[in-house]
């Protein structure tokens, strides 16, 4: 009994480019029909780095502005992990980037490196830098994880579906948001859903309608057994009746576009509904026809979709859509989507309203990995508390989102264009006017004829 209570998540911090495209122009600039990018994937804006911004930088801006935030000394951190899809090096870790920022103080000692698994590194970091603190080997330090990407598609219809981002967390004890002991349920499988085999370029293979199966079959397996965890605990302490959605005030996902996640929230309600019997929830009526139908064949039935996204549209507006506001706006951002989506839940809500609730997390990664595991948020929300002071920290990222410059879609793909030009190009400054990025951002300054990266800040 000697491991830390309430390990989790103390503050956060969250990083976007700034400029975007209005998917509305994107609709119109690719000829496709109205809606199909706002109300098919249910995407208004795309963030998007233009070629001064690489995935160092992102997680040098967002690791430098956490550690600003908190003004914690930067000897006081233990362990860094991060989590990104990102590759411009097959061996050098973004961590061993970041360990120029710890440079005045002298803290070398500070263990972690990348993981990678599509968007799943993020949470891998964060069970890393948890389990950590629960073992022999925790000196009494927080730790960082870190998570970011820069998610980019070839012309085609996956584009729009492409964003960019970077989330930190200041991990440690008694934190506001503590992750659930015992709680997570995982699935992991051999998918080719979205890979990435081609070193030479930014981009990953897709099989768009295969990787949405995929999503969804994983969080069918994670939710059974998250709940079958959940249940055995609660037997023990003498409570014997079956999890449901109802037992998650908030419900969040990873997420690649929003239409997805609508239809996943959908989807536990029908796993709810599948092992319920007899008298069932009143919101399930509409789904009796459905009961029988076989399980591979309930991924494609597009009226069980319809009928599934009437019975959840409550549920859904109530625990998970306040948390797509910064996916809606800014697209996806892989391994920190969910982190992003904890952070906009966040923000849009109060800290009275938050205590003492549980946020469930659904993390998915291509290829494939997945895990569904819960916060417990903390009852105290007196002001200038721990939870308080998380959530106004990220009161602020509507207004942020707001300030960013809108850029057109034929500037938008010629910025793509200029990525792949200078993808592995040696020997070069990337051009572009540094006053375009957020004030402290970091930026790519140089790179040598030895592919060495040189980076600088943006005052
Ligand atoms: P698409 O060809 O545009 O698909 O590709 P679509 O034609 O089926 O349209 C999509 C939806 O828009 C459909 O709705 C249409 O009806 C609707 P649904 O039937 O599915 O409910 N639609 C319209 N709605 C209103 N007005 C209109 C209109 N037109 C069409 N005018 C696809 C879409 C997502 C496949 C593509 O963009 C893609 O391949 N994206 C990348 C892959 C992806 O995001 N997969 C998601 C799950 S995998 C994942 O999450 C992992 C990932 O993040 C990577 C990682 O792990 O690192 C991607």
């Amino acid at each position: 009994d000697t491991w830390p209570k309430d390990v989790g998540i103390l503050a956060m911090e969250v990083y976007f480019p700034a400029q975007y495209v209005d998917q509305t122009d994107l609709e119109k600039y690719n000829n496709v029909e109205a809606g199909k990018y706002t109300v098919g994937l249910g995407q208004t804006h795309m963030g998007f780095c233009s070629v001064q911004e690489d995935i160092n930088s992102l997680c040098l801006t967002v690791v430098q502005r956490l550690m600003e935030r908190t003004q914690l000394p930067w000897d006081a951190v233990g362990r860094l992990e991060v989590g990104t899809e990102t590759i411009i090096d097959k061996s050098k870790a973004v961590k061993t980037v970041l360990m120029e920022l710890f440079q005045d103080s002298g803290n070398t000692d500070i263990e972690g490196i990348d993981t990678t698994n599509a968007c799943y590194g993020g949470t891998a970091s964060l069970f890393n830098a948890a389990n950590w603190m629960e073992s022999s080997y925790w000196d009494g330090r927080y730790a960082l994880v870190v998570c970011g990407d820069i998610a980019v598609y070839p012309n085609g219809n996956a584009r729009p579906t492409g964003g960019a981002g970077a989330v930190a967390m200041l991990i440690g004890p008694k934190a506001p948001l503590a992750l659930e002991q015992g709680l997570r349920g995982t699935h992991m499988e051999n998918a080719y859903d979205f890979y990435k085999p081609n070193l030479a370029s930014e981009y990953p293979m897709v099989d768009g309608k295969l990787s949405i199966q995929c999503y969804l079959r994983a969080l069918d397996r994670c939710y059974t057994s998250y709940r079958q965890k959940i249940q055995k605990q609660w037997k023990q302490a003498g409570i014997d009746r079956p999890f449901t959605l109802d037992d998650l005030q908030y419900m969040i996902f990873h997420t690649p576009f929003c239409k997805m996640v609508q239809k996943s929230l959908a989807r536990l309600m029908f796993n709810d509904f599948r092992s319920s019997s007899g008298d069932t929830h009143a919101l399930y009526q509409g789904l009796e026809a459905f009961r029988e139908l076989k399980l591979e064949d309930t991924y494609t039935n597009k009226d069980l979709d319809k009928a599934l996204l009437k019975a959840s549209l409550d549920t859904f507006n109530k625990k998970t859509k306040a948390s797509l506001y910064l996916s809606t706006h800014n697209g996806n951002m892989y391994t920190s989507s969910l982190y992003g989506c904890l952070a906009s839940l966040l923000s849009h809500h109060s800290a009275q309203d938050l205590a003492g609730s549980r946020i469930g997390a659904f993390s998915y990664g291509s290829g494939l990995a997945a895990s569904l595991f819960s916060f417990r948020v903390s009852q105290d929300a007196s002001p200038g508390s721990p939870l308080d002071t998380l959530v106004n920290s990220v009161s602020d990222l509507p207004k942020r989102l707001a300030s960013r410059k809108r850029m057109s879609p034929e500037e938008f793909t010629e910025t793509m264009n200029q990525r792949e030009q200078f993808y592995h190009k040696v020997n070069f400054s990337p051009p572009g006017d540094t006053n375009n990025l957020f004030p402290g951002t970091w930026y790519l300054e140089r790179v040598d004829e030895m592919h060495r990266r040189k980076y600088a800040r943006r005052p």
